[in-house]
């Protein structure tokens, strides 16, 4: 084996410091107590990995390395300062993809560098990972970019199935596989690898499209972990360590991510992928001869200060309305009246995973407060009310018993269960997977019809009067 140099060797240990970091920054974001801290640790990993890479000693020119880094540092800068909460899904769709690609043209431009030095190898192990890295960084490109349009409203939400819709991606799948392998074995032929490239832009496109509603989420997981895959493989084109465990990182995450995601939604990956279940999100709820009442701040005041133990069920509207401050206020105003306050966090409340946690976190919601699904359900029965705040899917009766709901089957939280039922949203319009809510038509259910923050502002300073 060949002597390292000093540079190789020093280059070699900052880049298992760089994993050592990236490491400790996913063990410590996997609770909202440390996950500021994982970021941080993460964050280190990643400048030291750019900085030792920059004095690789195979750089030539820097022109156009300051090119991309003011360029994609401007551009991650302004986007990630000007993002608005609720928009966060398309930007990590987004940024998948960017990641995906990213992983294509640098193994491209690997393998075109290789042939240029006539130094390709039939059937040798840099031309499988190109193939692989072109594989999974395309699907990913393209996958995310029909995300992006269907959660940025470009695209309609709905499932769209093109007739033999499964069968086609089987025929792209095993022509790919074929193609593939031609690559490998005869690498100074380029044109398989750009016919790979092609049959995986059109899957990344048909794999998407079919996924609607409430799935969204799940599939953009799967994308995150296939950008992680597409960069590790892209680590062993350039035989990179540090992208090589870090692609895997992401890769494991993600996977992990998705299947906690199915089970919150209480599907089989094979059912998301391969189901095309959603709808638009874009019908009205219809309340026929069903009727609503509308109560007042004044009314949900009396009820809550009178309470001894009450659940709230954050959701997308609190984002929507930025009260989750407003919110935390409150519950303070209500422990001090000797209420006994909760929150309940679906796993899948509001447009991505952790939302309603990051969004409390942010007005500094005590976490033992906090309670998931699994721990909180049971608590609705013993609860006087059940507050929701801009929810509405993770809340729908209709997931238990509708077989032919978009939502069925999925576990929700047990709002019903408690004595009184209050809600405060907007209108009687569906919320991201386009159902109707039999919870509003409830005799229980009190609605209380208005933009989050101004009805919790209003009921927090009715309760500072009282
Ligand atoms: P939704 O079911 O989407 O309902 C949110 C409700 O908030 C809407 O019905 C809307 O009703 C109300 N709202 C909007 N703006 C408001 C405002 N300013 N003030 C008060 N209310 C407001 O939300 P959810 O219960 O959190 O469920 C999440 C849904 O999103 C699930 O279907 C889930 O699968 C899906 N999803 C989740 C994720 C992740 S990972 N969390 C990602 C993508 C999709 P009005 O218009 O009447 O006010």
């Amino acid at each position: 084996m060949d002597q390292l140099t000093t540079q190789e060797l020093i280059t070699k240990l900052l880049y298992l410091v760089s994993i050592v970091f990236f490491i400790f920054g996913l063990k410590n974001l996997g609770s909202p107590k440390t996950a500021r801290r994982g970021n941080i640790f993460a964050s280190l990993g990643m400048f030291i990995a750019v900085v030792v890479t920059l004095f690789h000693q195979d750089i030539i020119s820097y022109t156009w390395i300051i090119v991309g880094l003011v360029a994609g540092g401007l551009l991650g800068g302004i986007a990630a300062r000007t993002v608005k909460m609720t928009d966060m899904p398309q930007m990590v769709a987004i940024f998948n993809g960017f990641g995906g690609g990213a992983s294509t043209l640098v193994a491209l431009a690997e393998y075109h560098h290789l042939m240029d030095k006539a130094a390709l190898i039939p059937g040798g192990q840099t031309e499988i990972t190109v193939a692989i890295s072109i594989i999974i960084g395309t699907i990913t490109f393209f996958g995310s970019l029909v995300a992006f349009a269907k959660l940025q409203g470009l695209v309609r939400g709905a499932p769209i199935v093109l007739p033999f819709h499964n069968g086609m991606n089987g025929l792209f799948i095993l022509a790919t596989l074929i193609i593939a392998v031609l690559g490998i074995i005869t690498p100074i032929n380029p044109m398989y690898f750009y016919i790979v490239l092609a049959l995986m832009a059109l899957l990344g496109v048909t794999m998407v499209i079919p996924i609607g509603g409430a799935d969204m989420p799940v599939v953009i997981s799967l994308l995150n972990s296939f950008s992680g895959l597409a960069a590790s493989a892209t680590g062993f084109v350039l035989m990179n360590e540090v992208l090589i465990v870090s692609g895997a990182l992401v890769g494991a995450a993600g996977l992990i991510l998705t299947f906690l995601m199915c089970d919150a939604m209480n599907r089989s990956l094979y059912n998301v992928l391969f189901g095309a279940v959603g709808t638009d999100g874009g019908g009205g709820a219809v309340a026929g001869d069903r009727s609503v009442t509308a109560y007042t701040a004044d009314d949900a005041m009396v009820l809550l200060e009178n309470a001894n133990k009450v659940i709230i069920v954050p959701g997308y509207g609190l984002a929507v309305a930025q009260a989750q401050h407003v919110l935390q206020e409150m519950v303070e105003l209500l422990q001090k009246e000797g209420v006994k306050v909760l929150y309940a966090i679906h796993p899948v409340a509001g447009r991505m995973p952790g939302h309603m946690n990051v969004l409390l976190a942010e007005a500094n919601a005590p976490y033992d407060l906090l309670k998931d699904l699994d721990e909180i359900n049971d608590e609705f029965q013993s609860a006087d009310v059940a507050l929701v705040v801009g929810a509405n899917d993770v809340t729908n009766p209709a997931a238990r018993t509708e077989t032919d709901s978009p939502i069925y089957g999925m576990p929700i939280l047990n709002v019903d269960h408690a004595e009184r039922v209050m809600i405060i949203k907007r209108s009687l319009n569906p919320g991201f997977a386009g159902v109707d809510n039999p919870l509003f038509f409830e005799e229980k259910t009190m609605m209380l019809f208005g933009d989050a923050k101004e009805m919790v502002t209003d009921i927090v300073s009715l309760l500072k009067e009282a």
